[in-house]
């Protein structure tokens, strides 16, 4: 019999720090108005200067395990999606296994920005589905408030940090778990959002390098052109590769990036408004920690129960976009 990916624990974490509408305001040229209605964005959580992303993937990681009752030595993966990992090396997920006294896991981590949960979960996913691993660890977490430019307006508004978790555990005779995921790239879209600064390219040691930004880079208007067409794409591609229908989908929980994008993808589906989950107004975009953390609010709300279907989507910096369907 086969073996379902079937998702057992949920967990969060955000700074506590709140930045509104109106503290961005004081220190660059905007308003509350242009960003709720460009964006849906009220308020963002900011890490303070102490703060970075393992701490952040630790503590969601911590609460993941506890609500399922996996003891850290039985963790058989820990896979982190961060493209803010706290150092270019040692890896992120080898501090939450540290941290976490999981003496028995591999981890590593997966770079795909805004779509780094849905890569994260297809790769665990598969692990466990082949039988070599039976629980893993998927952590979803961002800290791009360290990277903005906090004098350009049109990127700064948009993101904040956070992270969200998931225990993954490998369960025969269910029809609970992964169903299907895509994973698509398209690399001829790289330049459109990028930190260039810090690798081997421009590394910070070398003096030439001081031309590049350390500081994100995007073109808004070309990302929201490709955000609205990977939406449908990825979830399209889905529920086709599923053989399945919009209309079976439960709850669509969808990259928190922008509001506009999330009612567009959503009225593409024909899903109605009660079946998609919103969180972009209380935390902006917290790339790689979008998805999980509007996962574990929906199911700390009661919107998401056992057995439903949801579909997962995001895209990001690569350009990279996916999807994923499963039972809860
Ligand atoms: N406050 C006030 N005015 C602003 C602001 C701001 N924060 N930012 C831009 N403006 C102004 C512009 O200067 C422009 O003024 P002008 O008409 O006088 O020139 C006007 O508002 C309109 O600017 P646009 O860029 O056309 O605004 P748009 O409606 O495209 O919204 C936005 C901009 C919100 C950035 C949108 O393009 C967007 O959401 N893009 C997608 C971004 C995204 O999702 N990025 C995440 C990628 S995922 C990852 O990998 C991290």
């Amino acid at each position: 019999m086969s073996i379902r990916a079937v998702i057992t624990g949920l967990g969060h974490a955000v700074p506590d720090k709140v930045m509104t509408n109106d503290d961005l305001a004081k220190i660059v040229d905007t308003n509350d108005e242009w960003i709720r209605q460009r964006t849906g964005i009220h308020e963002r959580r900011v890490c303070t200067d102490d703060e970075a992303t393992s701490d952040l993937a630790i503590a969601a990681g911590r609460e993941a395990l506890e609500r399922s009752g996996t003891k850290p030595e039985d963790l058989c993966l820990i896979v982190v999606g961060t493209v803010t990992g706290d150092y270019p090396f040692p890896s992120t997920s080898c501090l939450v296994q540290e941290a976490l006294g999981a003496k028995n896991a591999g981890a590593f981590d997966v770079g795909a920005a805004c779509a780094g949960f849905i890569y994260s979960v297809d790769v665990a996913a598969a692990m466990i589905e082949s039988g070599r691993y039976e629980k893993a660890l998927v952590i979803g977490v961002d800290t791009l408030t360290k990277f903005v430019d906090w004098t350009d307006r049109s990127t700064c508004v948009l993101f904040g940090d956070g992270a969200g978790a998931v225990m993954l555990e490998g369960h025969h005779g269910t029809d609970r778990g992964l169903i299907k995921t895509v994973l698509l790239s398209d690399g001829a879209g790289a330049e459109h959002i990028s930190l260039k600064k810090g690798g081997s390219r421009h590394p910070l040691s070398d003096p030439q390098s001081s031309d590049e930004s350390s500081n994100i880079y995007m073109n808004g208007q070309e990302v929201y052109r490709f955000a609205v067409g990977a939406m449908g794409d990825a979830c399209t591609r889905a529920l086709e590769e599923a053989e399945m229908r919009a209309s079976e989908i439960d709850l669509f929980v969808p990259h928190q990036a922008n509001i506009r994008i999330i009612n567009s993808a959503a009225e593409k589906l024909g899903l109605p408004d009660e079946k998609v989950f919103i969180n972009v107004d209380k935390y902006g975009n917290t790339s790689g920690g979008s998805i999980p953390l509007a996962l574990y609010e929906a199911y700390e709300e009661g919107r998401l129960k056992e057995g439903m279907v949801v579909m997962t989507v995001g895209f990001g910096a690569g350009l990279v976009w996916g999807a994923n369907i499963l039972r809860f």
